[in-house]
């Protein structure tokens, strides 16, 4: 797992290669969909868009939402495939069923498909694994090309899940002309710099080693996010569950006054994802919430965001 963590700057150049051209700052998925017998005016027609995926996967389809709405104008959903298959949803021609699946072989991920397929949806698959029965189903594939991932705890295929869902994003942006090319460009040259950010996080290794030795012993974590770092809040107690068996759980720290607050005991942890974006101040005043009531924050932010916590990594 620390082997494919620190593979993922890597692995997000490489998912980057021929879809993101930082010369003309555009986004290009004309090689991955080439043979896609898929019209314009179907893309144009698509009135909604479903994405279905589990545990990591449907993490990346809850941030590619908000790419989706944001670059191609699509009213979008995101449904955990394993309730979407029983619950009869309605569908049509006229929807986009996004599946993301590291594998392509996870049985409510492809049970949700069959049921698009029936429905007769237009489908994309965003997968991991050539030859997986997702790029079977799926009209188009969008493959992460990050190496075989060994380790059951997914860490690199998140990113470049995330990632493949922003090419998807902005190119379905361009064919519906939702995206302006200031917009484009906007997002290439950002993406473009992201694997030296992500080596810069991974060369603070240290600290963070520290950071955890010093909570290892905590029987319970929260981790609180808005926005994008809702889904990333999610995926923190997935990981941290998953590999430490330590309980914790994520939330909206919008939903924290709703009930949840009432969890936090005197020196708990509490991760809080607060990127310097348009949520910034509400989430900083949910995390003052919480540091009232005792807890010892643990802030995510911009180098130069200056809060003063009880741990700033
Ligand atoms: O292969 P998939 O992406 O379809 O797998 C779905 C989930 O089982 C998977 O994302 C799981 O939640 C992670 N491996 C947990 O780290």
């Amino acid at each position: 797992m620390l082997k494919e963590i620190h593979e993922q700057s890597d692995v997000l150049v490489s998912s980057m290669q021929g879809r993101y051209d930082g010369l003309s700052n555009t986004v290009d998925l004309s090689a991955d969909f080439q043979d896609s017998p898929i019209s314009k005016g179907r893309i144009q027609g698509i009135t909604r868009c479903l994405l279905v995926g589990m545990g990591t996967s449907m993490h990346a389809c809850m941030i590619g939402r908000h790419y989706l709405e944001r670059f191609a104008g699509i009213p979008t959903e995101v449904d955990n495939a394993a309730e979407f298959r029983y619950r009869r949803p309605l569908l049509d021609a006229n929807t986009l069923v996004i599946s993301v699946t590291q594998s392509g072989e996870t049985v409510d991920t492809l049970a949700a498909m069959d049921e698009a397929k029936r429905a007769d949806c237009l489908q994309i698959t965003i997968c991991n694994t050539p030859g997986a029965q997702s790029t079977r189903l799926a009209d188009l594939s969008l493959l992460l090309g990050a190496g075989a991932e060994i380790s059951v705890a997914s860490t690199k295929t998140l990113l470049a899940s995330i990632m493949a869902l922003h090419a998807v994003s902005l190119s379905l942006g361009k064919l519906r002309e939702t995206l302006t090319s200031e917009m484009e460009a906007e997002q290439v040259v950002n993406a473009l710099q992201l694997p030296s950010a992500v080596s810069t996080v991974l060369g603070n290794s240290g600290k963070i080693l520290q950071v955890a030795r010093k909570y290892a012993a905590s029987e319970h974590f929260l981790f609180l996010g808005r926005g994008l770092g809702y889904p990333v809040a999610l995926e923190g107690a997935l990981k941290l569950k998953e590999v430490s068996y330590i309980h914790a759980e994520g939330y909206s720290a919008g939903e924290m006054k709703h009930g949840p607050l009432a969890l936090i005991e005197d020196g708990m942890p509490v991760v809080v994802i607060a990127p310097k974006d348009d949520y910034y101040k509400k989430t900083i005043s949910n995390m003052q919430e919480v540091i009232a009531r005792g807890a010892k924050v643990l802030l995510l932010t911009n180098k130069d965001a200056n809060q003063v916590i009880s741990e700033n990594i």
